[in-house]
Parts: structure tokens; sequence; C-alpha cells
């Protein structure tokens, strides 16, 4: 038996420590000490570890002030001294932040640091592991910074064990995770770390009663993916990009539709059901945006032209995605004719639905561009409006704090972000309180048909518009200019 493992072991439950108590750091925390860990989580930001310790939970994120409450102060614990939480921990993930450097590379300082006071307040054998998304040979250079900071070498182990979560459905990405990937090139550290992920891997988690989202029991245990350091931390920056490209390529092929008059949603459907293509990450939209696939696709690259390969396909992907945002703005100006002084109505702020993060959100760029125009928005956001003021300020912007409330007596409205609740608003209603009833659908949130039905001009991305006669009543802008280009007979659906 290997002296270094504690006997503790025998019942599986580990000491952790997270480092770095941002989306990532949280959820993880979080969600190890519901698999039955005892979980300290440090942060060096004094506000956010007094805010942590008072039991608040600092981020927007479905189910995690569930498991707040049910592990705070037990299971879950709170630190702002890494070297007493490392000491207290068999292993110690880290997950402070990799933010973009200039030149598109990760900037891996943080990592750096940590790794370093790691190494200086070791005693006793511990496991390192990269949760953070970082560059191939991040595992690498931890273990050499270590050594060189005096870590000796028989008294720790370093892996990667890349996260997929989604903001949003973080928590549930976690207990309910397609795959767990663990990356090292020593076997004994790979046990470990699978015996944290034991309850899962063996289901024996989804057997509990008191298991977080029952509806999902059924779902079989995920598959463990053993790898070597290297691959498990190109595993994660190659699925982030795969799936921006799938995103790319639908908005592309939603211009060809655009063009020849087909329908996305029927094309998306037809190769969707490829099991081979699957289904999912094929919503066209203003692309996409957040606090992962920008950065992480701008660092692929990177990593990618230091290895000696240039991978132009990515290029494309961000370009693609660009001028998605450009695309809309154009259908803007189309459908409204001249920008300046005219009052908007914009549904969603945040990068998609379901979050207050508004990092590299699409919504937030072309809100500036409107701003830049003349624009006046009216702007609702189900939760990231506070974040939104403070970086767009209040100047010809008011936040409203319903869908309603935005939409009374404006010009247009603007979908720009895919909130589930702006699925179900009472669009009766909404044409009563617009000033034109135009909609303009970023997200392709409502059916064309639908629209028609309410008697709305409407444009989305990659399907037919819907054009409102408004000769038997008050006359739009949209329907006074398109009714001067020839166009099939109105108040139709120009979809097959
Ligand atoms: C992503 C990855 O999905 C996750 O695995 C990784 O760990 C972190 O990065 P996240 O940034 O939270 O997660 O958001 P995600 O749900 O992936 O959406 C990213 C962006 O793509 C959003 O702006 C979203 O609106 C957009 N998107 C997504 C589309 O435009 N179309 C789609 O079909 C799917």
């Amino acid at each position: 038996m290997d002296v270094r493992w504690p006997l503790r072991r025998i019942v599986n439950f580990m000491r952790i420590t997270v480092i770095g108590s941002g989306h990532v750091g949280l959820v993880s925390g979080a969600c190890f000490a519901e698999l039955g860990h005892d979980v300290i989580l440090v942060d060096n930001d004094p506000a956010k570890y007094e805010a942590l310790q008072r039991g608040e939970c600092p981020i927007h994120e479905k189910y995690l002030p569930e498991l707040f409450q049910r592990h705070h102060g037990t299971k879950l614990e709170f630190s702002k001294s890494l070297a007493a939480s490392v000491d207290k921990s068999e292993a110690i993930f880290i997950a402070v932040g990799t933010p973009p450097a200039i030149n598109g590379e990760a900037d891996l300082s943080f990592v750096e640091s940590v790794a370093r006071e790691i190494a200086t307040s070791i005693k006793d054998y511990k496991i390192v592991v990269g949760k953070s998304t970082v560059p191939v040979y991040t595992s690498e250079w931890v273990r050499k910074v270590m050594l060189l900071n005096g870590a000796p070498a028989n008294l720790f182990d370093v892996a990667s064990n890349p996260e997929f979560l989604r903001e949003g459905t973080a928590v549930s990405d976690f207990l309910y995770p397609d795959r767990i990937v663990i990356g090292t090139d020593n076997k004994a550290c790979a046990e470990r770390l699978r015996l944290i992920y034991e309850p899962l891997l063996d289901g024996s988690y989804y057997q509990r009663p008191d298991s977080l989202l029952p509806h999902k029991r059924a779902q079989a245990p995920p598959p463990l993916i053993v790898t070597t350091a290297k691959s498990a931390e190109l595993i994660k920056y190659a699925s982030n990009a795969f799936l921006a490209m799938k995103i790319s390529f639908i908005n592309a092929v939603a211009t060809i539709c655009e063009s020849v008059g087909a329908d996305v949603d029927q094309v998306r459907k037809g190769i969707g059901s490829d099991a081979r293509i699957g289904g999912q990450f094929l919503n066209p939209g203003l692309g996409y945006g957040g606090s992962c696939f920008p950065k992480d696709l701008s660092a692929y690259r990177a990593v990618a032209r230091e290895c000696g390969y240039d991978f132009r396909l990515l290029e494309e992907v961000v370009r693609i995605n660009n001028e998605q945002r450009e695309r809309f703005l154009r259908k803007v100006r189309s459908v409204l004719w001249t920008l300046k002084g005219k009052r908007l109505a914009v549904l969603g702020l945040a990068f998609k639905g379901g979050t207050d993060d508004i990092r590299e959100s699409p919504a937030i760029s072309v809100v500036r561009s409107l701003l830049g125009e003349g624009c006046k928005i009216q702007a609702y956001d189900p939760a990231a409006a506070d974040n939104a003021r403070e970086l767009l300020g209040t100047g010809n912007i008011r936040y409203a704090t319903s869908a309603m409330e935005a939409a009374r007596d404006a010009d247009a409205l603007l979908v720009l972000t895919d909130w589930e609740e702006f699925r179900t608003i009472d669009l009766d209603r909404l044409r009563e309180l617009l000033r034109y009833p135009i909609v303009i659908d970023g997200r392709n949130i409502f059916s064309p048909a639908t629209m028609a039905e309410h008697g709305f001009t409407y444009t989305s991305v990659g399907r037919g518009d819907v054009y409102h006669d408004a000769s038997g009543g008050q006359k739009s802008p949209v329907a006074a200019k398109k009714s001067a280009d020839p166009q099939p007979d109105v108040d139709a659906v120009k979809t097959p």
C-alpha cells in the first residue's frame, strides 16, 4: 500500500482545497462538497471572502444557492490563507483566472504564483490539479515551478482535470457530466482523482435520496477518460473550439438560407438529426460570446501558432462570429431605415440566457453600436441589468424592470439574448405597447408564423421575414419602406 495514501481513503471522502472563487472554483467547490468531500475554497480578495463567509452566493448560477445552504460552514469552508488550506488538504485544485494577454495567449501569471505558493507550503503528499482552462504544457510548467520553489518531487503530483461547465447550468453540468477527463502522467495520481469523482462514476450519488436534480437520476453514470496531462489540456481547448465552430457554421448556413429563401430551422433539424453531427449548438443568432469561447479560441490559435501550426480554420470561425453582429445591425437599419433618435426596446443584455454575465456579450456590442448611432435604448434583462449599467452607464439607455416596460412606446423591439422567459411573453400586449409592431429577433426565439398571426413585422436569422400590412391602421416605417419594394402579398410568412 502506498504510505502516502491516508487511511481515510477507505471511506473515499477527501479534503480538498479549491483555489479561486470565480465561476469554476465556486461551482466545483460546492459540488465537491455535495459529493461528500470536505472543501476549503480559497480567495485572497477580502471583500469576496467576507461575502462568502456570510453565505452570500456571488454569482447568478442555478442550484448554487441550494448547495451553499446545504454545505456552507460544514463541508464547504472559506479561507484567505492558501498555505493553511493546502496544509489541511490532500488534493488542491487550481481554478484561478487565465485572462487573455495582449497577444491572445492566456495569461498564466495567476497559475504560476499559486504554484509557487503551494510549493512553499507543502509538508506532505498532495495532488495538484489544474481546473482552469490552460494551454498544453501548463501541468509541466506547474511541476517545474513547484520544484524550483523547493517542493520535494516525491511530495506532489500534477494533473489536469478540465471542466466543461456552462454558465447557468454549471451545477447540473458538474453533477451530471457527459464525461470526466483526468489527465496525468502518473497512474497512482489518476486513481486518486478518480476516487474524488467516484460517487458520479459508480452512480451512487444518483441513488442518494437527497441528490440534486432528481429528474436526471435515470441518466447513466458518465464515462471516465484518463489521458496524459497534455491530452487533457488539449481536450478542453479543442472542445470549446469545436463548439464555437458549430455555431459559426450554422450562422454561415443561416446567411445562405436568407439568400435563397430557405428556412434555417428546417435545415438545422435536417443536419442535426444525423447522429454524427448532433443537434446541439446549432442555434443561429448573434453569435457566441461569454468569458470562454472568445478567449479560448484566441488562446488556442496562439498555442497552435507556437507549435508551428497555423490553425486558420479558427480564424474563420471568429470572423463569421464577428460578422453576425454586423449583419444584425444591417438588418436593423434595413427595417427601420434611419436610426438616429429612434427609441428601441432591447430584450436581453447577458451573453446568453440564464446568466448575469455580460463579458463579451454580443448584446452589449449591438447596444453600444446602436447608442453610437444615436438610438435611445430601453433595455430589459432578467439578471444582467446591474452589470450592464456599470459598463454602459445611463446616457440614452434606460433599464426597465420588465419586457413590457421596455417595450412601451418603442419604435421596435430587438431580441438580443435567449432568455426562456422571453419566449412566453404576451404578444398581443406587446403589440399594443410598441409604437410600431416591429420585432427584430437576433436569437430566433419566436416563430415567424406566430409573429405573423399576431400582426408583427418580424425579422430573424436565416428564416423568412414577416411584413405586417399596416395599411388598415397606423403605418409603420417598415411597412412604408417595404411596400415600395416588390413584395408578395403581405401578412404572410415567406417560409415554405
Ligand atoms: C462554454 C462551454 O459550453 C463550456 O463547456 C465551457 O466549460 C465554458 O464555455 P458558456 O460560455 O457558459 O460555456 O456558454 P455556452 O452555453 O457554451 O454558450 C456560449 C455562447 O454561444 C453563448 O453566447 C451562446 O448564446 C452561444 N450559442 C450557443 C449560440 O449562439 N448558439 C448555440 O447553438 C449555442
